[in-house]
Parts: structure tokens; C-alpha cells; sequence
């Protein structure tokens, strides 16, 4: 049976953009530093393969409508090496941007998280949506996607040449003798290329893991063909098992073409379970989740700048084909207003009935905010018990969807509790995931291979090569 990958996504205040107005709910970054520690003990606990955090290189005041947890948080690799010295088996896997990281500083500080966690660190590249993130770096504009793209695979390449400066036997420490470093076996990085010139070597031991397992996450053409080249996870963005299936046969063929084991490439997708006691209990705290959200005919004098324009009643009208003109978004869906919708509108409804219990013509019916909520956030919602919420993971597992599943949670610490707790043991009990850590580092857990030094194949391959 298929062994899922399972990781969480941290996100300290909340995944779900009213998360952290849910009752209880952390919500001050100021205390983020609990909330990481509490979260990686019950992962870990629970034998998850990793943690995972994402980063974002810019904030601004819009930011807190789209996405609240992107306002303010603790670097990825800060939070990464705190978190090593608190645990003991789980991957930490952090994000960096290539489009203005310095590849030597970042294989640097990867590399030592590396080798203080005893090999359980992990890295996903992206190369970064946000234009204001060019300003931050002195930078004038965002670079176009292609330039970003020559420029990640080059880093990816450099990435791997400064991991393998030292041979795993190059420190020889031998005391009797005095000979500290075999310096045959220390490699110059020796790369000059149209967007990174370094000389290397680097000054860290080889990673425990040789090379970080890499990931990368984007959704652009040239995205996949570096997550089909080089990366060990792609997190892709999808929102059913169709789509899911598709891209990942999609991104192992990019993979195969580009001359690598494709079955060495592992799909993740994100996902938002909202788990209750029963199914009832789950739509009760999605339905309030729902109902915290904020839309813009909230705001008496308009919405503020920068706020998502979808998350409107004025572009829902659009997307059901309906005047609502003098509606409000607590404004009941009845079954004539319903009648009248497009049948993207019926399908929105019949998903938002399904999150949220709320059924049109029902004593609890659903309200415009509440389809409003539907189309705009969180596509990857899966709303029931423990046992419901499991078989779902393990039906896309099983379609040959996935690998594996980057899990959001929409609130801090119930709604991750209540994954790690529940969804987790039921997923052990029925096979699909492991109840113990079967090896030590990140590697181990996403069943890949130690690589071999690329310096010491490119020299055999100059061996081989000479004799002709
Ligand atoms: C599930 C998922 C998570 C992502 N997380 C981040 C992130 O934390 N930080 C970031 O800069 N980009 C992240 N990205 C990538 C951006 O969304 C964006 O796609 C990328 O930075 C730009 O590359 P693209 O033009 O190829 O999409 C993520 C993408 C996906 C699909």
C-alpha cells in the first residue's frame, strides 16, 4: 500500500484568512515562538516527515486581507534552526527566494542547519511573486518570470557545488599524523555563470544529507521544468485529484525527458482539513470560519487599498450571473435568487453546503458571504470527522493523485491539534502512513537516496573519459 508523505505547513497565525479571529486562536506573532515549539513537539509526536514554512519577501498593509500570516513572521531559517535544537527526528524544511538570496550565504546557512539537526533539514526554492520584494533587495523592478527562472537554475547548481566542496572523507583530523584536511578531496565551486559567479569552495562540512532534499513550488511552465529537473518534492497548487493525477504524470514525464529517475521526483499538494467530532462539528467551525471573513461591502466607505477585489458580492454577481445590486453579504441565498444562478453558481453553492452544512430553502440557510468565501478562498478545503477526512487522503493516494500532502491548518493550535491527534492516527491505522520514524534524516523520510558529490563525478567522468 501506498506510504503518504505527510508535512505540515506552518503558518502561526492561521491558514485560513479568519483563522486567527477564530475563538482561541493564536494570533500575535510577538508569540510565535510557543506556538513553533508546541507545533513541532505534537508533529513530531505524531511522526510527521516535516514542518514547513514558507516566506514572503515584502509586507504592507493589504497583505492582511489576503493573507494575515504573510503580515509579519519569523524568518523560515530562523525558525528552522530554533526548531532543530527542539527536535529530534522531524524534517525542517525552509523557503528561500533564488531571485535574491546570495547562493553562498544560503548554502552556508543551509548546510550548518544541516549538520546541527543531524540531517533533517530541507529547502524549497522559489523565485518570488511579489513585486515589492525588489525594493527590499536593491532592486527597481521584479525581474520577468525568465530571468528569475536562468536565474534559479543556476543557484540550484551552485547550491550543489558548495554542498560538496568537502568530500565526505575530506577532513582526515588525524592526530598522531598532524595531517588535518586531505586537500585533494576539497573542490573549488569554480562557477561563472551569466547570473552567479562564485568561487567557493564553501566553508561547511558536507551536509549530513550530502545535498538538502530540494523543493520547489510554482506554477509557472518554467517552474515545472525546474521542479521536474531538480527538485526531490514539487508542491504543486491543485484543487482535485483530476487535476492533481494529471500534473504529477505531467511533471514525472518533464522529469524522465530531462534525464533523471522520474521516480525519484515526489508530488505534494497543500491542503486545509477542517476536523470536527463529527461531520456536523467540522461545517459548524468551517461555517464560523466563513462567517469571519471579511468582504468588501464591509467596509461602509469601501474597502481598503490593496484589498482582493474578488472578495466581493459586486464579483460574485459576476461569477452567478445575478444582479445584486442593494444586497449585503448577510443576505440570505433563497431558492428564487438561487434559481436564477449560472451553473458555476449551483456548484459553488452545493461546495459551500458542503463545507458549511448550510443548504438553500434549509432552516440554516447559506448567505452571500458564505459563497462569496467559497469562491475565493481555500480551494483545497476538506471539511469532516478524522475518518472522513483520512479516507479522502488516502483515495488520492491511492489514484496515484499525490505523494503526499503539505497540510494548512486554519487555525492555530486547534484546528493542527486536531489533524496531528486525529487525522493522523487514523491514517496510521489504516496504512498509509508509518507509526514510527523509520530512518533519521529528511532523506530517510521521503524515501530518497544519498546523491553523490558532483565534484567526484565530474572527476570520474574525466577518468573514464581520458584513456579515449
Ligand atoms: C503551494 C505553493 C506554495 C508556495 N509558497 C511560496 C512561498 O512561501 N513563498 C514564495 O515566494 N513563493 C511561494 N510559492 C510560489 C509562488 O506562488 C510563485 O508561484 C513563485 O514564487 C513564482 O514562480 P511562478 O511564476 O513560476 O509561479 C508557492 C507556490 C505554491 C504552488
Amino acid at each position: 500500500m501506498t506510504r503518504l508523505i505527510l508535512g505540515a505547513m506552518v503558518r502561526t497565525v492561521g491558514a485560513y484568512p479568519s483563522g486567527w479571529r477564530y475563538p482561541g486562536a493564536h494570533r500575535d506573532p510577538a508569540g510565535d515562538a510557543a506556538v513553533l515549539r508546541r507545533t513541532a513537539e505534537i508533529a513530531e509526536a505524531a511522526r510527521l516527515d516535516y514542518l514547513f514554512f514558507g516566506d514572503w519577501l515584502a509586507t504592507g498593509p493589504d497583505l492582511e486581507h489576503r493573507d494575515p500570516y504573510l503580515v509579519a513572521r519569523i524568518d523560515p531559517l530562523s525558525a528552522v534552526t530554533y526548531l532543530a535544537g527542539i527536535t529530534s527526528r522531524i524534517g525542517l524544511i525552509a523557503t528561500a527566494n533564488t531571485t535574491y538570496s546570495d547562493p553562498y550565504t544560503l548554502a552556508r546557512t543551509t548546510a550548518s542547519i544541516d549538520l546541527l539537526s543531524g540531517g533533517r533539514a530541507g529547502l524549497n526554492l522559489v523565485t518570488g511573486t511579489e513585486p515589492r520584494a525588489a525594493a527590499n533587495h536593491g532592486a527597481d523592478e521584479q525581474a520577468a518570470n525568465d530571468a528569475r527562472y536562468d536565474r534559479a537554475d543556476e543557484f540550484e547548481t551552485v547550491l550543489r557545488r558548495l554542498w560538496d566542496s568537502f568530500e565526505d572523507d575530506a577532513i582526515i583530523a588525524d592526530a598522531a599524523s598532524g595531517a588535518y584536511l586531505d586537500v585533494s578531496k576539497l573542490h573549488a565551486t569554480d562557477f561563472h555563470g551569466e547570473h552567479l559567479s562564485v568561487a567557493g569552495p564553501l566553508n561547511v562540512a558536507r551536509p549530513v544529507q550530502g545535498h538538502l532534499p530540494l523543493v520547489h513550488a510554482g506554477t509557472s511552465p518554467r517552474s515545472r521544468l525546474l521542479a521536474a529537473r531538480s527538485a526531490d518534492l514539487a508542491l504543486v497548487a491543485v484543487s482535485d485529484i483530476r487535476q492533481a493525477s494529471d500534473l504529477r504524470e505531467e511533471l514525472r514525464a518533464l522529469a524522465f525527458e530531462s534525464g533523471r529517475d522520474d521516480r525519484t521526483l515526489r508530488v505534494v499538494a497543500p491542503v486545509l482539513p477542517i476536523v470536527g467530532e463529527t461531520r456536523e462539528h467540522a461545517q459548524r467551525i468551517a461555517d464560523e470560519l466563513a462567517r469571519l471573513v471579511r468582504v468588501a461591502e464591509d467596509f461602509r466607505d469601501g474597502p481598503p487599498a490593496g484589498f482582493p477585489p474578488q472578495r466581493s458580492v459586486a464579483h460574485l454577481a459576476t461569477l452567478l450571473g445575478v444582479d445584486l445590486t442593494g444586497y449585503t453579504p448577510d443576505d440570505v441565498v433563497t431558492p428564487g435568487l438561487r434559481a436564477a444562478f449560472t451553473e458555476f453558481g449551483q456548484q459553488l453553492t452545493e461546495i459551500a453546503g458542503e463545507r458549511t452544512g448550510r443548504r438553500v430553502g434549509a432552516d440554516d440557510p447559506p448567505t452571500l458571504r458564505h459563497l462569496v468565501v467559497t469562491a475565493t478562498v481555500q480551494a483545497s478545503m476538506i471539511v469532516g470527522t478524522a475518518t472522513e477526512i483520512a479516507a479522502e487522503f488516502a483515495a488520492w493516494a491511492e489514484a496515484e493523485a499525490v505523494d503526499g500532502f503539505n497540510v494548512l491548518s486554519a487555525t492555530q493550535p486547534a484546528q493542527f491539534e486536531a489533524f496531528a491527534l486525529g487525522v493522523v492516527p487514523e491514517l496510521q491505522r489504516i496504512g498509509v502512513f508509518p507509526t514510527e520514524y523509520e530512518g533519521t534524516t529528511l532523506r530517510d523520510h521521503l524515501g530518497l537516496e544519498r546523491p553523490a558529490n558532483v565534484h567526484v563525478r565530474e572527476s570520474v567522468a574525466v577518468r573514464v573519459a581520458a584513456p579515449r
